[in-house]
């Protein structure tokens, strides 16, 4: 069974409720979002044709992928429109002293 691997990213008050930010977490491309104060963690490609989805719209719980305007929904990943695919997704945890951090597994 493989060990959880956390890595620091940014600070959670550099990531306001209602905002998404890309980081680089061990060479992989992740995109938090800070939805109602639970922070998320996901690959930053859009799972149509890789496009940065930081590039994106983020409205309330939805976000647009600004290529081809597919929506997902950010509280878990799901997709709203195509509804059968998903983004992936990584752990992620705020520490005690307000630092994300991710595993990318
Ligand atoms: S690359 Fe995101 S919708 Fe096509």
């Amino acid at each position: 069974m493989a060990t959880t691997q956390w890595h620091e990213t940014m600070h959670i008050d550099d990531l306001w409720d209602g905002d998404m930010a890309p980081v680089e977490v061990d060479g992989t491309k992740v995109l938090l979002v800070n939805v109602g104060g639970d922070v998320k963690a996901y690959l930053n490609r859009c799972p149509h044709q890789a496009w940065a989805l930081d590039e994106g719209d983020l409205d309330g719980e939805t976000l647009t992928c600004i290529r081809h305007m597919w929506t997902f929904d950010v509280t878990d990943g799901t997709g709203i429109n195509p509804d059968d695919e998903c983004l992936t997704t990584f752990g992620c945890e705020v520490g005690d002293d307000g630092v994300i951090r991710v595993d990318v597994g």
